[in-house]
């Protein structure tokens, strides 16, 4: 696999970071090297001999995209973005991998798999489920659906872990349950793709192991730290009662992984992750 015909787009994010370690000799770009949004930047960018984009790019602020200058940015690089790589694919036979979100779904089945119908609840979920849209029209992609990404960057368990550092005993929603998604194990199924070629399409992915509420994470993050801080449960509608600018979520967030086992891949268990992922942190 020669990793110098790979383009990150999005590179300096959380994920494009640790694809940039999985693929050194990749070309890592973000948006001020080649806006995805634009097609006019897309269609005259110098493609050499690239043969494989990793769109990591995204607008990720849920509640963000719920302004107005939000939704603008968030249609503009998780559609229209998308649209753009599909259409660029399409003309320079390039194989596209890019990663969408439970944010499509409503979180009302209790388990998603692949082909459940696209029902967001907010813009950030509505833009991100036009881009699978978009991306469905060119047939060499792998479309990764994942949820709760942990990585370089800002992310729930860096705010929990300043928290329970802070001493704060923070009240954590209980009834949005699912299981978070390292980085690592992304880069990971990306390179099993890449190695084992299944066939083209979606495929679910996360870590692996039980569903876990964003308290009962909490409670795991404090204690893989070291940190007695107390969590106290709430419930969605409570936590976001005085917050009307807040986007609305999906309380299931929780993945069928059995697509992408059935190609081999056996998913890390997020207990596993999450402890070397403190451990980590707390060196630093
Ligand atoms: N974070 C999560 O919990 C989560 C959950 C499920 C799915 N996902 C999906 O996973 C993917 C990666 O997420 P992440 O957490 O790694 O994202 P992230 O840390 O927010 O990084 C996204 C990157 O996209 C770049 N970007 C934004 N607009 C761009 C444009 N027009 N052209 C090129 N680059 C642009 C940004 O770079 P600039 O600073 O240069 O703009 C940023 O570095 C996204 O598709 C996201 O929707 C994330």
């Amino acid at each position: 696999m020669d990793d110098s015909k790979f383009l990150i787009t999005g590179a300096h994010g959380q994920l494009g970071t640790a694809l940039q370690v999985q693929y050194p000799n990749a070309q890592a770009t973000d948006s001020n090297d080649l806006n995805i949004a634009d097609w006019q930047t897309v269609k005259n960018f110098d493609w050499g001999n690239i043969t494989t984009v990793l769109n990591a790019a995204g607008y990720t602020n849920v509640d963000g995209a719920e302004s107005y200058e939000g939704r603008i940015a968030a249609w503009g690089v998780n559609s229209q973005a998308v649209a753009n790589l599909a259409r660029i694919a399409q003309q320079k036979d390039l194989l596209v991998v890019h990663i969408s979100t439970d944010y499509v779904f409503d979180g009302i089945q209790k388990l998603h798999k692949e082909d459940e119908p696209l029902s967001p609840l907010s813009t950030y979920g509505a833009s991100k489920a036009a881009g699978d849209v978009a991306l469905s029209v060119w047939a060499k992609h792998y479309l990764l659906r994942t949820s709760w990404v942990i990585g370089e960057g800002k992310n729930f368990v860096r705010t929990m872990l300043e928290l329970g550092q802070k001493a704060v005993n923070p009240t954590v929603v209980s009834d949005q349950v699912g299981r978070p998604t390292f980085t690592s194990e992304l880069a990971r199924v990306i390179d099993h793709l890449f190695k084992n070629q299944p066939a083209f399409g979606t495929y679910n992915v996360s870590n692996g192991g039980q569903a876990v509420s964003w308290a009962d994470l909490t409670r795991a993050i404090f204690e893989d730290a070291g940190l007695d801080n107390t969590v106290t449960d709430t419930t969605t509608a409570e936590y976001y009662k005085d917050k009307p600018q807040a986007a609305a979520r999906p309380l299931i967030s929780l993945f069928d992984l059995t697509k992408i086992e059935s190609t081999g891949f056996e998913p890390t268990d997020w207990r596993d992750d999450l402890k070397e992922y403190v451990k980590k942190e707390l060196n630093q």
